[in-house]
């Protein structure tokens, strides 16, 4: 059992978010990005579809932890071409102390920046990638919410030989801080308790576009997924919206122009 490469399969559609965040990067900016860095990388999968998407693109990846790194040197930038290999930058380091060039992208996905507690810890990471960017930079997040985000609750999806399954094991309304877990069992049955541990705090849409305005990025909006009419169910387009729907569960993307 690899949790790593569960997570891959079970949580990331890296295709879909590079092909999110390089076509809205064209139609804001009239130019296409070529540089990203994927802040909270993990195993910096996105990071290498960068890469692939243009011969041009230079990609860097920061995550505190050394073994994740680790792993995505072994599994997904070895298998990137010697020369792909030449373009991407695995960096062990703090988000809030990174120093990189300037960049025409920066990503904070699969809510990880939920990890800072306070809006004075979240106004410093916005402020440092506001800084990390280039003049005509955008920063992409996504977010989650909807009324079954504050429950605690255990849902489990079918992946290939095994079973995704994500528990909101505990969620305190004073602090709005949650605990949740990833487990993973193999049709086998084998089972992998606590795979991966998140303590977050559950941010509404207008704190993080406030703060974001607050950071000094000059246009905020939120990317709304629209409703595939045959099914009622999300149709993978998200577009700018200033209405949302109030559904169960939700996820969209925040884009934040420098
Ligand atoms: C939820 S995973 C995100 C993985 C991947 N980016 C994705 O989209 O699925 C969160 C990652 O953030 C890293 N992390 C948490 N706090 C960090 C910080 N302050 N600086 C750098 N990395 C951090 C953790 O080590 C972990 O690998």
């Amino acid at each position: 059992m690899d949790k790593h490469a569960y997570y891959q399969q079970a949580v990331q559609c890296v295709e879909a978010e590079i092909d999110f965040v390089s076509e809205t990067f064209r139609q804001l900016r009239g130019r296409s990005a070529i540089t990203l860095r994927e802040d909270f990388c993990g195993t910096a999968q996105t990071t290498c579809e960068w890469i692939k998407r243009g011969d041009a693109h230079k990609g860097y990846a920061v995550d505190f932890d050394p073994l994740v790194l680790q792993w995505g040197e072994r599994h997904n930038v070895s298998a990137l071409n010697a020369e792909q290999q030449q373009r991407i930058n695995l960096i062990n380091a703090d988000v809030l102390q990174v120093q990189t060039p300037a960049m025409d992208m920066v990503l904070a996905m699969n809510f990880s920046y939920f990890i800072f507690m306070g809006r004075g810890e979240m106004l410093d990471y916005f402020n440092s990638v506001h800084r990390s960017l280039a003049g005509d930079g955008v920063f992409f997040l996504d977010a989650f919410g909807g009324y079954e985000a504050a429950k605690e609750l255990t849902e489990e999806r079918d992946c290939d030989g095994f079973t995704y399954i994500w528990e909101q094991s505990s969620f305190n309304p004073i602090t709005a801080e949650m605990q949740c877990y990833i487990h993973f069992e193999t049709d086998e049955g084998v089972r992998m308790d606590r795979a991966f541990d998140y303590r977050w705090r559950l941010w509404t849409l207008p704190e993080i576009t406030e703060l974001l305005r607050e950071a000094g990025f000059s246009e905020v909006d939120v990317y709304w997924e629209g409703t595939d009419e045959e099914t009622g169910e999300g149709n993978d387009i998200y577009t700018a919206s200033t209405e949302g729907t109030a559904d169960a569960g939700w996820v969209c993307y925040i884009v934040a122009q420098k």
